[in-house]
């Protein structure tokens, strides 16, 4: 599917957008394992939360629609499912439903599209073979095979939240206790969440990074939770009213934890203008409306180090962003871009280039020169959806007319992209 996008003058309205993918997944596992009932509200169903959903279902989860979301009641004991689990473009379903069948008495094998069969998943088989599971392959297909599991304390290899709620996950079932070192705080919805349900999750930060443990845990109860919008969808928007003239956007009701705010940060070194109102806390999750101030001349930005895994998603639009900066932008220490639904630092370079744009790649980021005036042209997604979206938002700063082939990877996260967008812009 195509879709074409041309210059806009402006974008204004009160907005929230989608529903969190992180939260949402996260929800739907912990349904899945708790004692009782749980309830969701406002959900996202777009296409990754889905094959969360579908896999979990496949191991006995009953769901039920309500008016505002969903009602899921877990099986007492998982079962076998009967044909591999289709995860679909979803690293984050591959990655933490490992970590929950590993400490079952149940075996699986996992698939998923052909972007997310050459993501790597050595980087979760390793500590769950250390804690005694069998895992076959390195990347998917897995074989996961259940066992009764022993706490390990691991160290990994990248901050991933992914890496981190895989093997907390696993520890809630294994003997002793558990714990994840990471060397820069990545987000922590999963801890907060189970937490929230009662599970004592603890914290320690110290010089060489932050230690993260469970211990075997009884079944955590059942929960209520109502999603907050998804900060990294609200990106997209946030990046189009600060870079266009007389905007005036709130968005609203936009889930705000510290470990996923980072592009608040990178506006701040810019110049561009974001308060946030209406504060409140659900399941230790922060929740804020976000209103942001258009910028004319932002000024040039630098991410590196631990502000990265703050913002690792918004890495595509915020490099929209820093072709409109005064001087040079750069992202660092962001090697892990080259292995998410894209190679994001190729793609974006590309994509970048080929609508005008000065830019230099490294093996782990991106120098960005600006301002520059982009030109409309046909860009890539290679099926990832933040590609499109960030190419979208190229496409209403840009002259001429910027067409995304491959604009379907956008329901991946976000089904209601393109139609918002137009709603909230003025040409
Ligand atoms: C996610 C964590 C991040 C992020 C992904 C969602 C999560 O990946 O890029 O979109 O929900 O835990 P990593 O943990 O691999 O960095």
């Amino acid at each position: 599917m195509r879709l074409s996008f041309g210059r806009v003058a402006t974008l204004a309205g009160t907005y929230r957008p989608p529903s969190d993918k992180s939260l949402t997944h996260r929800a739907l596992l912990l349904a899945a394992i708790a004692d009782g009932p749980s309830r969701i509200r406002r959900p996202l169903l777009a296409e990754d939360t889905r094959a969360t959903l579908r896999c979990l279902m496949a191991m006995g989860l009953s769901t039920e629609a309500t008016e505002d979301g969903l009602r899921l009641t877990p099986a007492q004991e998982w079962s076998q499912p009967s044909e591999p689990l289709d995860c679909g473009n979803s690293g984050t379903t591959m990655r933490l439903l490992s970590g929950l069948i590993a400490s079952r008495p149940v075996e699986a094998t996992l698939v998923g599209d052909a972007s997310l069969s050459r993501r790597p998943m050595r980087r979760i088989a390793e500590p769950l073979r250390l804690m005694g599971a069998t895992v076959e392959g390195d990347a998917p297909p897995l074989l996961v095979r259940g066992a009764d599991l022993k706490g390990i304390a691991y160290r990994t290899p990248v901050p991933s939240a992914q890496i981190k709620s895989c093997v907390l996950l696993a520890g809630l079932r294994a003997s002793g206790t558990t714990s994840v070192a990471e060397e820069t705080l990545s987000r922590d919805h999963t801890e907060n969440m189970l937490a929230a349900m009662g599970v004592p999750v603890e914290r320690v930060v110290e010089p060489n990074g932050t230690h993260t443990t469970v211990v075997r845990a009884a079944r955590p109860v059942g929960f209520e939770f109502s999603v907050p919008a998804d900060v990294s969808s609200g990106a997209f928007f946030l990046v189009a009213a600060a870079l266009l003239p007389d905007s005036r956007l709130l968005c609203s009701e936009v889930g705000v934890n510290p470990t996923r705010t980072g592009i608040l940060d990178v506006f701040a070194q810019c110049g561009i203008g974001a308060d946030l109102e209406n504060g409140h806390v659900q399941m230790g999750e922060p929740i804020a409306d976000i209103r942001v101030t258009p910028c004319p001349t932002p000024r040039p930005f630098t991410v590196s180090g631990a502000l990265v895994p703050r913002l690792i998603d918004e890495i595509p639009v915020l490099a929209v962003l820093a072709t409109q900066c005064d001087g040079v932008s750069m992202v660092r220490d962001a090697r892990e871009l080259r292995v998410k639904e894209s190679d994001r630092i190729d793609l974006v370079a590309r994509n970048l280039r080929a609508m005008g744009a000065t830019v230099e790649t490294f093996d782990d980021g991106l120098a960005i020169s600006g301002p520059t005036k982009l030109r409309g042209t046909v860009v890539e997604t290679e099926g990832d959806h933040r590609i499109g979206m960030a190419f979208a938002v190229a496409g209403l700063i840009a002259d001429g007319e910027t067409v995304i082939e491959g604009a379907e990877a956008i329901a991946t996260s976000f089904p209601t992209f393109a139609e918002d967008l137009w709603d909230l812009t003025y040409v």
